[in-house]
């Protein structure tokens, strides 16, 4: 666990240059989920994020990261987080994306993710998205000064479990992080956990809340390509991420137009 020493407050200077930061990835995953469609190559959804983030003068944080060679992450089905655009991978009907994007204004940043649901989608596919995209909200919620970071992962993971009927996969090995001058920083932020653990969450600090989720067991691997993560099952997958600020008032989504 890291020690609260180590968390970056912020000033709500920095704070209007991470709303500025955000609303860039929030542009982009705007205009990604209008212009996806089948036929479409995952290479042409990381050219519309390039193409926004130079035209609002960001620069995108994924790349390089690493080595990571493109500015987003497109991740179909099975694949929960970490999948390469590629010119040679097609979106088909049906697909379940989540597409993860990083920017970075003035040397602050901001991180999301949305799950698209792509044409005729099966209903359970859907359902896994939304209850992923409700996880998240849920998690927002309880980021309030005075609470804990184990009080987000909690919620988030008592939220998925009183799904009966459906079994519903919460990683363990990914999980949300602080965010500010570097896009990973102090404290980790785990979609499941004990309430009242962790770091006590103060005004001034910025989290990125990002539960992903799978159909069936929370299995998961690494493919050749060093950075695709997939389900072992092959079970479908979801991710959903915005990048939160804890103010007086209660958590502010950062990454919104
Ligand atoms: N944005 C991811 C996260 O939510 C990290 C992407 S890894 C990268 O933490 F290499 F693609 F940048
Ligand atoms: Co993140």
């Amino acid at each position: 666990m890291f020690n609260k020493s180590q968390i970056q407050l912020k000033t709500p200077e920095q704070f209007a240059i991470m709303r500025k930061a955000g609303r860039v990835v929030a542009l982009c995953l705007a205009e990604i989920n209008s212009a996806i469609k089948p036929g479409m190559t995952t290479l042409e959804l990381d050219l519309i994020a390039r193409k926004v983030m130079e035209k609002e003068g960001a620069q995108p944080s994924f790349l390089g990261y690493h080595g990571y060679p493109a500015v987003i992450c497109v991740s179909i089905n099975e694949e929960v987080v970490h999948g390469i655009p590629d010119e040679k991978r097609f979106i088909n009907d049906g697909d379940l994306v989540s597409v993860d994007c990083g920017a970075i204004i003035d040397g602050w940043h901001g991180d999301a993710a949305i799950t698209i649901g792509v044409g005729n989608v099966k209903a359970e596919h859907q359902k896994l998205s939304d209850i992923t995209k409700e996880a998240l909200q849920i998690g927002i919620n309880a980021a309030l000064p005075g609470k804990h970071i184990g009080d987000i992962g909690f919620a988030i993971e008592k939220f998925v479990r009183s799904h009966q009927g459906l079994q519903i996969g919460i990683l363990e090995d990914y999980v949300g992080h602080g965010i500010g001058t570097e896009m990973h920083m102090a404290p980790s932020v785990p979609n499941y956990g004990k309430a009242g653990s962790g770091p006590e969450l103060q005004v001034g600090m910025a989290i990125a809340i990002e539960p992903m989720l799978v159909l069936g067991n929370n299995k998961v691997h690494v493919l050749e390509d060093e950075w695709t993560v997939v389900s072992s099952e092959g079970s479908f997958a979801s991710h959903w991420e915005n990048t939160i600020a804890i103010t007086a008032n209660g958590p502010e989504i950062l990454t919104k137009l």
